[in-house]
């Protein structure tokens, strides 16, 4: 069905475009050109009716910015969103970006999951503690203190699915069959965690209530900005 709906989509901008000297007269404000997104994302940008589908609302806009950069340059593999986005110009995808950027939207209930006592252990060391043993930090000074993020460039870990985190951590660890091949910051702490650490810090997560607000870049220290300069800085580590 869904596939059917892109067709139709694109088979639309295609008659647009054969039409040559008549022009079909599209208007062109942003909710007509998200309107192919939000099939999937959702008119008002949450996570669609599959939890798979990740909410793109009020996320850090230069982080979006490099996602929708990769899907179409190859560096993040989705199908149907690389077509969509082929021919797109960095400036579009720029706008695109701050568009979904710009949205503040409510977040939707946690997921109810049950827990075990070490699991919440075992997600809450690695969320606040991280494992120095094996260099990696606690997620809390990536991610923000709130989980929310640093602007621009770092997302939020809060008001994502559990089959969502699992799907973005097991695609770094598996070789970025998903995610980005190319070796920045949260790949390294990705392919290092076990499958009972991904297992349980996907559980804590998506069952955790959103609060708080995003912080900024400033807060991040200088070596940690070192370590993740590929995704934060300004042309979001184009090679
Ligand atoms: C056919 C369904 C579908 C369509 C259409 C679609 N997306 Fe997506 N989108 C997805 C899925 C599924 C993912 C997660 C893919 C993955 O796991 O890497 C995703 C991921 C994303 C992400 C990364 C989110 C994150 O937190 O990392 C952004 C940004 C995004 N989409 C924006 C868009 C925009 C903008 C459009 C329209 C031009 C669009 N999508 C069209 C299904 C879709
Ligand atoms: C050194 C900094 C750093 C640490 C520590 C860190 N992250 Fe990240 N994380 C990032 C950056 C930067 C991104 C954005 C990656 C990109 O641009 O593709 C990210 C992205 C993510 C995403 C993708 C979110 C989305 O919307 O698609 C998930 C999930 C994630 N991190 C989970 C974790 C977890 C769980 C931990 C702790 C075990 C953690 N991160 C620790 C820097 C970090």
């Amino acid at each position: 069905m869904l596939h059917f709906i892109l067709l139709m989509f694109l088979g639309i901008a295609a008659i647009a475009n054969a039409h040559g000297g008549t022009p079909v007269i599209v208007p062109d404000t942003m909710t007509e050109r998200v309107r192919a997104c939000t099939i999937c994302h959702s008119a008002e940008g949450k996570a669609g009716r599959d939890a798979y589908y990740p909410r793109i609302a009020g996320k850090p806009h230069r982080y979006l910015f490099n996602q929708l950069r990769n899907f179409r340059d190859a560096r993040r593999y989705y199908q149907p969103m690389a077509i969509l986005l082929e021919n797109m110009s960095d400036e579009y995808l720029l706008e695109i970006a701050q568009y979904f950027s710009s949205l503040q939207l409510p977040y939707p209930a946690p997921e109810q999951i049950d827990m075990q006592p070490e699991e919440i252990k075992l997600a809450e060391r690695l969320v606040y503690s991280g494992k120095p043993e094996q260099d990696i930090p606690a997620c809390s000074t990536c991610h923000g203190d709130s989980l929310m993020g640093m602007e621009p460039a770092i997302p939020g870990l809060l008001g994502l699915s559990r089959a969502y985190i699992t799907a973005q951590l097991s695609g770094w660890r598996n070789g970025g069959i998903m995610r980005s091949q190319t070796s920045d910051c949260m790949s390294d702490i990705a392919q290092q965690l076990t499958d009972e650490e991904v297992n349980a810090v996907a559980k804590w997560l998506a069952s955790h209530v959103v609060s708080g607000e995003s912080s900024s870049l400033d807060v991040l220290s200088p070596e940690l900005a070192h370590r993740c300069r590929q995704n934060i800085q300004e042309n979001g580590g184009a090679q």
